[in-house]
């Protein structure tokens, strides 16, 4: 489990403190099923349905596509690609020789980004899987037709067996477009919203090409459910969801999530989504944003600092590195540094990041860290189980549905409209 030190916050809170008594409901009304958007609440069980029904058939299909093609060509949006890019860039930010390159195509209308694409795909082999629950979203439905046709120009009529469609189980444009042409097809749970379905195949089959082992992913998200069903002030959940509930009624109304480590770019990115969707609606909700740290002391740290006092941060640390760095010293000293020489760079890292923490928390900004041990397939099991389980629980503390996004239609009636959808 990931550990939540609210020690930066402490001194932000009321007397009384975060409101474990009201996590402790909301808590048992995620797991009653007793609550707003109930029939959403699959994701808990996520790990184990997955593992006894579709794991194999994901690495399998992770081993075709590895051993053929050159790139795997991911088609979805939001929830249907936002997780697989986050696990891949924090897991392998440097593709191995023999991993496939992962291409994410359908989150954009972008000629040019399209186009770009194409260009890098060169004449590799390729496969495609194109993820939509709904199947009817403009943006991956426009990529998937024109990544087909490349499929289709370039395979002919074996273009259809390098397909792979990650859908809803019965219905939809898409489930029926795979029935019809034999795609091989993986389920989008009918109780599991996008944002919250990473665990799934939506995640786990991008995820097993780039070379990640899913199974470990998997194996150690069934342990996180269960160690999060923990009902306890104790549960880094509970103390995540109500510190930043807490903070929120005192008008920190935007949260920044930080990182020392560039690969957890995209982390941020997933996590956004699934805080933005579920905790955004009624008039409510925190403001999600993330900045990478140390790039964006140098951008945003002046705000972070002094602008105005409604930023509370939540720091995401992994305990320990993958590859350790000792710095260098030098003959003669020309550029001052060898007072740091012989330490690790992971050392200078963190000193760097607790002076960083120092200075926020007394500039006025309540400081969360959740710490992670390793960046590895255990720490982003632990990190996804731990964030969805505090948003659920948050969403319910602050009396919102926290699996729907009624507000997403609004643009896309518009879009359909001017663009002529026929009724
Ligand atoms: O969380 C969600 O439900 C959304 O972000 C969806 O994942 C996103 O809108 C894509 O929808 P679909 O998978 O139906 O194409």
């Amino acid at each position: 489990m990931v550990k939540v030190d609210l020690s930066g916050a402490a001194g932000f809170f009321t007397a009384a403190g975060p409101d474990y008594e009201l996590a402790a409901i909301a808590h048992k009304t995620l797991a009653d099923k007793s609550g707003l958007g109930n029939d959403f609440t699959g994701w808990v069980e996520l790990p184990q349905r997955v593992k006894d029904t579709e794991l194999e058939r994901i690495v399998a299909a992770a081993e075709k596509i590895r051993a053929r093609s050159r790139a795997l060509v991911v088609i979805g949006i939001g929830g249907s690609y936002l997780g697989a890019r986050g696990a891949i860039e924090l897991l392998r930010p440097m593709p191995g020789r023999d991993d496939p390159r992962v291409f994410f195509v359908g989150n954009t209308l972008s000629s040019d980004a399209v186009c770009d694409t194409i260009d890098a795909l060169g004449d590799m082999d390729f496969d495609v899987n194109v993820i939509s629950k709904s199947g009817t979203t403009l943006e991956p439905a426009v990529a998937f037709r024109i990544f087909r046709e490349l499929l289709q120009k370039k395979y002919g009529k074996d273009a259809d067996g390098h397909i792979f469609a990650t859908t809803d189980a019965h219905k939809g444009v898409l489930n029926g477009l795979a029935r019809q042409h034999g795609w091989e097809s993986f389920v989008v749970p009918d109780d599991v919203g996008g944002r919250f379905s990473v665990l799934s195949a939506v995640g786990l089959l991008p995820m097993a090409v780039a070379g990640i082992d899913v199974r470990r992913v998997t194996d150690a998200a069934i342990s996180e459910m269960k160690a999060l069903d923990l009902r306890s002030p104790e549960n880094p959940a509970w103390q995540y969801a109500a510190a930043r509930q807490l903070l929120y009624g005192k008008g920190y109304s935007i949260e920044l999530l930080a990182c020392y480590e560039p690969s957890f770019r995209f982390m941020a990115e997933w996590w956004k989504q699934l805080y933005g969707e579920s905790e955004g609606k009624d008039g409510k909700g925190i403001f999600p944003a993330s900045v990478e740290f140390n790039a964006d002391l140098h951008s945003m740290g002046q705000y972070i600092q002094s602008g105005p006092r409604t930023l509370m941060e939540s720091v995401v640390r992994f305990t320990a590195s993958r590859r350790e760095l000792v710095f260098p010293s030098e003959d003669g000293n020309a550029d001052g540094l060898n007072y740091l020489a012989g330490r690790k760079l992971s050392d200078i890292s963190l000193v760097a990041a607790d002076a960083v923490r120092e200075a926020h928390v007394t500039g006025g900004v309540p400081n969360m860290v959740i710490e992670v041990p390793r960046r590895d397939e255990e720490g982003f099991a632990a990190l996804v189980c731990f964030f969805e389980m505090a948003c659920a629980i948050s969403g319910y503390m602050s009396r919102v549905n926290p699996f729907n996004q009624p507000g997403v239609e609004e643009y896309k009636k518009n879009m359909f409209r001017m663009l002529g959808k026929p009724e």
